[in-house]
């Protein structure tokens, strides 16, 4: 699916932008063209999970919107962006859902990280900087995290019977495992587009879903159990789009099912731990 690029984009980069090391990236042309970008050598060494860049602006009303409205009594909340490849899922979240909000981007790919700075670089609230650890650290902690088709190995797990090769289960736990640590208790943490089941790993014990209905599934990309075999489409919990989570309050209820909330945090339902597989 091509980016969509944003109408009011600048045409060429007009300021230079601090990347995580301090350094200064250098004033680039932009060209343009809208092909996919690869990531470095050695941001791939590092924690390189999907390689694609594939974005575009609004690519997801409904789960945006259902993030906005469970935060708006907020005064100036901080967002994170995980995987936020050429800036169109931080600008949007920007300017169309989080007025008020820092919103700070992380990808690993460094042409991807350029287009991105040069694309938020009209929008203050934005900063876009490379993903890792100590950066995600410094950044945090967040009160929304949006994880969106980045916890996963796209089109190379397509078709797959089993991808414990290519992207581990205990991977993906160690990916979710960093994103709870910057997530502040409360805070809301959204994973589409993953191939895995976020719900069968061991911080989500700590999470109740959030029912956010519009959106039929949490992504159409191919789910693996945590063998990492293959599993069918993603599932669907109680007729709700199992993506949004909230991590517990140090005061919440102890619970031992997964509960189910409304955006209003009232209690829909409570259902056993370890979700089913649609197949
Ligand atoms: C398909 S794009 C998704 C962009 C956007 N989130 C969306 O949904 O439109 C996936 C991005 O995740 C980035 N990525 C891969 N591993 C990452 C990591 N460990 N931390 C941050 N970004 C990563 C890739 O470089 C790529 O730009």
């Amino acid at each position: 699916m091509p980016r969509k690029r944003q109408k009011s984009q600048p045409s060429r980069i007009e300021r230079t932008h601090e990347n995580v090391a301090g350094d200064q990236q250098p004033i680039v042309e932009n060209t343009g063209k809208t092909e996919a970008v690869a990531a470095t050598p050695a941001a791939e060494e590092n924690l390189n999970i999907q390689k694609s860049n594939v974005t575009a602006y609004d690519r997801h009303p409904t789960i945006f919107s259902t993030v906005s409205l469970m935060l708006k009594a907020m005064e100036h909340p901080r967002i994170l962006s995980f995987g936020c490849s050429t800036g169109e899922e931080p600008l949007t979240l920007a300017e169309k859902y989080f007025p008020t909000a820092r919103v700070v981007g992380v990808d690993v790919s460094e042409p991807a990280l350029a287009k991105a700075m040069e694309l938020t670089a009209k929008e203050p609230r934005i900063s876009i900087r490379r993903s890792t650890r100590e950066t995600l650290t410094r950044e945090g902690p967040f009160d929304a995290i949006f994880a969106m088709s980045v916890l996963c190995r796209w089109p190379a797990a397509l078709g797959r019977d089993d991808i414990s090769d290519l992207y581990p289960f205990a991977r993906f736990c160690e990916n979710v495992d960093l994103l709870d640590r910057v997530l502040k208790p409360g805070g809301l943490l959204v994973i589409y587009n993953a191939n895995y089941e976020f719900l069968h790993t061991p911080c989500a014990i700590g999470y109740d879903l959030i029912a956010t209905r519009g959106a039929r599934q949490a992504g159409h990309i191919d789910r693996f159990r945590p063998d990492g075999k293959s599993a069918g489409p993603s599932a669907i919990v109680n007729n709700a789009n199992a993506c949004v989570y909230r991590k517990h309050l140090p005061g919440d209820a102890p619970t031992l099912g997964l509960r189910i909330l409304d955006t209003n945090l009232a209690r829909i339902a409570e259902i056993p731990r370890g979700i089913p597989f649609m197949t």
